[in-house]
């Protein structure tokens, strides 16, 4: 049994693992190969956020793998109005073989993976997205063929796909650059693991700095979920930070775009370059279902 809390916590060699499992089970997926590995097992997914692709990859991909997937909203558990999230690890882990938790606090994750006795997965929190990261490695490396050599371009919020794309991008053989606004880094700590990779890390203020010479461009919100009381701010803040042609036209021939979606056309990507790099995306959007597939065998081991 292992947990995946954040990114941080996988070495490069389980980061890859998962991937390779990834790959595996698209293709026993694809080819109608059966693939129960987990028959007789029940995830518990807890929500205190809205999902569509973390909630129908989790559901499905339990469901493909013979086991039963728990949707859990936190509108109707006790968790909503108060009861801790130490009584109910210890309460779940009596019923339910893993937890997979969407929600604000990264140390509600972590309390959740001390106080329980099963796997638990993070499916976003205000600090990481380790799930969507390892899908969109998996879509990098099925295009481009490797990740060892590739350098990934982030342009936008030092946020939860931020943090995550740096530790899964660096500890798979990429350097990353990333361009934010002053007072939008990710936390020092990031910055400092970032730096301990010496120049396959750079951190610019101009977008156009960051694209130069890339095989990959990511972009995501502005505004996360739990931030939309900040939108007029934060808009005003990323004038700018946009994936558009310009910003396409520095990066290497045959640059990816990649985007975790909801994705919000004319706001951090235009339409146009959105719509060019469609296939890729959606292809990264369907990723998620064989990546977290992955990911529960893993943990659930
Ligand atoms: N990218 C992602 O996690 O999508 P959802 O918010 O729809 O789950
Ligand atoms: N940064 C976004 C990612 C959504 C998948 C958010 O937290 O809302």
């Amino acid at each position: 049994m292992k947990h995946l809390l954040k990114l941080e916590d996988w070495s490069s060699e389980e980061i890859i693992s998962t991937l390779d499992l990834a790959d595996r089970l698209k293709y026993e997926q694809k080819n109608g190969i059966e693939h129960k590995y987990l028959a007789g097992k029940t995830l518990g997914m807890i929500f205190e956020k809205s999902s569509t692709r973390t909630r129908v990859s989790f559901e499905v991909g339990m469901t493909q793998l013979g086991g039963y997937p728990l949707f859990l909203s936190s509108n109707d558990l006790q968790i909503g109005r108060g009861e801790p999230v130490e009584d109910t690890a210890r309460v779940l882990s009596r019923f339910i073989d893993g937890i997979m938790i969407r929600t604000f606090e990264q140390s509600e994750v972590e309390a959740l993976a001390e106080y329980g006795s099963i796997p638990i997965i993070n499916g976003l929190t205000d600090y990481c997205h380790p799930c969507q990261v390892l899908a969109d490695l998996m879509t990098i490396r099925e295009k481009k063929g490797k990740l060892e050599g590739l350098k990934m371009c982030f342009i936008g919020d030092g946020n939860n796909m931020m943090n995550s794309l740096i530790v899964g991008a660096l500890r798979t053989g990429m350097s990353i650059s990333v361009a934010c606004p002053e007072g939008y880094e990710p936390p020092e700590h990031i910055l400092e693991l970032g730096k301990s990779f010496g120049d396959k890390f750079e951190l610019f203020r101009k977008p156009a700095d960051a694209a130069k010479n890339a095989d990959v461009v990511y972009t995501d919100v502005w505004a996360s979920m739990g931030q939309e009381s900040e939108k007029k701010l934060r808009e005003a803040a990323f004038e700018g930070y946009q994936v558009n042609d310009e910003l396409m036209s520095v990066t290497n021939e045959g640059c990816m775009v990649l985007h975790c979606l909801p994705a919000h056309r004319g706001e951090e990507i235009t339409a146009d370059v959105f719509e060019a790099h469609a296939d890729e995306i959606f292809e990264e959007a369907e990723n998620r279902l064989h990546a977290q597939k992955a990911v529960l065998v893993e943990c659930f081991k």
